[in-house]
């Protein structure tokens, strides 16, 4: 997508698109003052089609789609564990789960890194997290994989992949229903206790929102940290020599913001404008939809030098692969570490990995990016 961005950060930065009745948002600044202004560019969404798709039919109101003072007291139920010092003491483990993945395939001297490591590895994050019991987690695994599979990855028909996902999503509501009311008479040290006994705005959760909320924290991490980790070691392999440069730990901690910036997990976040207002200068009405694109963002080069290059030690990077404002994302910090363990473990234990760049599926979703595929082979 980065020369159409280029040529709409050069000709329209913000335009009204008939076709898809909304506004697009290209520049850096113009994408950062809508996501920083929550009171003209609302996150609050009537429940649609879409709604459904993002958190898999158990949309109620969650942190990301209301807004303050209800967003604020969603957030801060489950800020803590999400802050740097709670991700920090989750690491020996992520290395665990992370040595669990590469054991499974280090014998093969090929793997798939999405459905071998970066697909499993922060759906088990955040499923321990959110308190799933480690006998149900292969199960729970199935659910979600079920739950995210774009039809383009099926060998089946579109009709088929909707049943099966609306299938997995009542059964995965079923065992959180079940779950919640096995925490609410034992509450232990996990996120659905802390859900199911917060007080927001003076009560607590219904059990539709408490499901809403599990089911935000699940699928807002997942696709995009599988994204995340899968480009990564795709723009390493572009590196003149290959990994060499990224293998220490300083080095890897900017490569991979470089990763975001550059190949952005989410491209385009959306707001429905509160009040008439303007953008730029244009007039927006009260409910229309603004798409900011903070993938075209990234590659402003008012923003960044040469922004169309991977620059792994770029320094400093002010990317907005996370958002910005009151909505920034919530487990940036969980994602970051997911990535550099699963990435240093690669290039610990593998002496060379050669990934194949032809014939790599984009995921179905523009709003996406990744592949849906990227087999690698490697020596140990
Ligand atoms: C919000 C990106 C990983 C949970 C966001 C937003 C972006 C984003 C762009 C802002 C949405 C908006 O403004 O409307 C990413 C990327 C990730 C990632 C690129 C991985 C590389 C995670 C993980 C979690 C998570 C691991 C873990 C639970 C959330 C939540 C929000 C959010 C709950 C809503 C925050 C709010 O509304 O206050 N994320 N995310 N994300 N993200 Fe992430």
């Amino acid at each position: 997508p980065f020369p159409w961005y280029r040529e709409m950060r050069e000709e329209s930065p913000i335009r009204y698109d008939e076709d898809r009745e909304c506004w697009d948002v290209f520049r850096y600044d113009d994408v950062q003052a809508v996501l920083q202004n929550a009171e003209e560019f609302s996150s609050e969404r009537p429940l649609t089609a879409q709604g459904e798709n993002e958190t898999g039919g158990m949309a109620l109101e969650t942190m990301l789609n209301t807004d303050p003072p209800r967003h604020d007291e969603l957030r801060k139920v489950v800020d803590d564990p999400f802050k740097p010092g709670a991700v920090k003491h989750l690491a020996p483990h992520i290395q665990d789960i992370t040595n669990e993945y590469i054991d499974a395939v280090v014998d093969d001297g090929e793997m798939d890194i999405i459905a071998d490591l970066a697909t499993p590895l922060p759906v088990t994050v955040i499923a321990e997290l959110i308190g799933v019991p480690a006998d149900d987690r292969e199960q729970f695994k199935q659910w979600s994989d079920t739950i995210v599979e774009g039809p383009g990855a099926a060998t089946v028909s579109a009709e088929t992949v909707r049943e099966e996902q609306l299938q997995a999503q009542a059964e995965m509501a079923t065992y959180f229903t079940d779950l919640i009311e096995q925490r609410q008479e034992d509450p232990r040290d996990d996120l659905i206790s802390k859900v199911i006994h917060a007080e927001v705005e003076g009560a607590t959760l219904s059990e539709g929102e408490t499901l809403g909320f599990l089911a935000l924290l699940l699928i807002a991490g997942n696709i995009t940290t599988t994204n995340l980790i899968t480009n990564a070691v795709r723009c390493f392999a572009t590196l003149p020599d290959g990994i060499e440069s990224v293998r220490d730990a300083a080095s890897l901690e900017l490569a991979i913001e470089e990763v975001l910036r550059y190949q952005s997990p989410i491209q385009a976040v959306s707001r429905i404008a509160a009040t008439d207002t303007q953008l730029g200068d244009h007039d927006v009405k009260a409910g229309d939809r603004v798409v900011a694109w903070n993938g075209s963002a990234n590659h402003d080069g008012d923003q960044f030098d040469d922004p169309d290059t991977f620059v792994p030690d770029r320094s400093p990077n002010q990317h907005l692969a996370f958002g910005s404002g009151i909505h920034f994302c919530l487990g940036a910090h969980l994602a970051r570490l997911e990535a550099r363990t699963a990435l240093s473990t690669l290039f610990d234990r593998f002496e060379t990995m050669q990934v194949s760049e032809t014939e790599l599926q984009p995921v179905g979703s523009s709003f996406l990016y990744g592949v849906q595929e990227l087999p690698v082979q490697f020596s140990t």
